[in-house]
Formats: structure tokens, sequence, C-alpha cells
């Protein structure tokens, strides 16, 4: 059986200011992984640079977009769907993400999303993640629903093109990651909510971390929290940074 890579995936959100900059990191970080053994690299740059960034793609390179709109096309100013973003080459879309639940996105919108990005050939990065942790462990019920409610009706031929990044939301933009054992409890965790749901092992479908991932403590986290790679988002937009926190994840 294939072995499923590793994934690092670099989260720009509404980074950097200019193509220049943009294209100067993607091309740093495309020179520096031509090596890759167990490892590919997703670019997730915000949509006006999906173009430009395209054309770097290739080898270990990937292209992800932050978002997509559900419909195919229409009456919807300011988005962006997901059959249009297959003409770049995208083949990732982050969906979920606690800062686009937070401007209003529902669990079922999210859902709406999954399926089209899914049904229309791209892998989805779905997150999770909650807020906080109270001593219960009710999160853990919280996070089974966002889990549930976001594979609705998703095919099970296509779960394949799914992929969990767990970001606690306490720790994404913070400079306070999870402890490496406390990851390894989640991807237990999720990886058992997949199961049941799926009736199969979950073995295939990738968990990412993300939330103040760094090259100090990424290869404990992807080591220890037994995760399938990691979600950046500040550290991806300093291109040395990122090169070596890829450099680890591909080490282990
Ligand atoms: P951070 O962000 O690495 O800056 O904490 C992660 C994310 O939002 O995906």
């Amino acid at each position: 059986m294939k072995k499923v890579k590793k994934l690092v995936v670099g989260n720009w959100k509404m980074n950097p200011t200019s193509l220049e900059e943009a294209k100067k990191l993607v091309l740093s970080v495309k020179r520096s992984t031509r090596n890759l053994k167990r490892t590919e690299v997703v670019l997730c740059p915000p949509f006006i640079y999906l173009s430009a960034v395209s054309g770097f793609t290739g080898e270990n390179i990937f292209l992800g977009a932050q978002n997509a709109n559900h419909e195919t096309v229409g009456s919807f100013t300011g988005e962006v769907s997901f059959a249009e973003l297959s003409q770049f080459k995208v083949d990732y879309v982050i969906l979920g993400h606690s800062e686009r639940r937070k401007m209003g996105e529902s669990d079922e919108l999210i859902n709406k999303k999954v399926r089209s990005v899914v049904g229309g050939g791209m892998n989805a990065i779905i997150c999770i993640g909650e807020s906080t942790r109270d001593s219960n462990g009710d999160f853990y019920g919280f996070l089974k629903q966002q889990i549930l409610s976001s594979l609705k009706d998703v095919p099970k031929k296509l779960l394949g093109q799914i992929i969990i990044a767990y970001e606690p939301i306490w720790a994404v933009g913070a400079r306070e990651a999870i402890s490496p054992r406390d990851l390894h409890e989640m991807t237990i965790f999720i990886k058992k909510v997949l199961k049941d749901l799926c009736g199969v092992s979950a073995d295939g479908t990738r968990i990412l971390y993300g939330g103040d991932a760094d090259r100090v403590n990424a290869d404990e986290l992807v080591k220890e929290g037994n995760v399938s790679g990691l979600l950046v988002g500040r550290e991806s937009l300093n291109a040395k940074d990122f090169i070596e926190i890829i450099k680890l994840v591909d080490s282990i």
C-alpha cells in the first residue's frame, strides 16, 4: 500500500501585502524543498495571488485556497467558487477555519463547502477546535459534533479527500501550543470519531495540528502528537523558519 505523505500547510491568511513578496516567498520554499522524501507542502495564499503562486507548483509544492464558496457560479458578491478555484491548480481548500467561523460561518455552511470541494475533486482541510478546555471534558463532545456535521452526507468514497486540522482556538495566533501529550490524546479521539462514522480504520485520513506550531515545537508535536503534519500560520510567512519546519517534519 502506498504510504500517505505528511503535509505541511502554510496558511498565509491576509499576507503578504505585495505580489513581489508572495513570489519571493514561494520561490524560496520551492528551492529548498526539492529533496523532500516523506512530505508535501501546501501553500495557501490569498485568492489574488493564487494565479501567480500556481506557476510554482509541482515537485513537492501544492496549492491551497483559504476558503471557497459552495455554489458553482452566480450573484455572490465578493465570493470565489470551488469550481473557479480548480482552474488554478488548487488541490486543497481550508474550510471552517476558526477565523472564518468567527465571521459567522455555521457548521451547516461548512458542510456545504466540504461537499462541493470534495465533489469537485479537491481535498478539504477541515479545521476543528475548541475555544476553551473545560475540566469536565465537554469540549470532546463539541469537537465530535464539529467533525460529524462537517462530514454529513459526504460520500464514503470521497473520504480520502478529507484532512482534519485540529486547531484549538486558544492556540491559534497565540504563544501557546498544545502539549505533544495532549495532542496525542486528541489524535486518538479524532481517529475514533472517524472510525465510528466510517466503520473502517481512519488511518488513511490525515490529521494535522495547527496553533502556534513553530520550528521549536514542530518535531515533538508531529512525533509525539502522532499527527500527519502541521497547519502553520505566522511562521509560514518567514521562508527560513517555514523551511526549517518542513525539513524537521520530513526527517520524522
Ligand atoms: P498560527 O496560525 O500558526 O499563527 O497560530 C495557525 C492557523 O491559523 O492556521
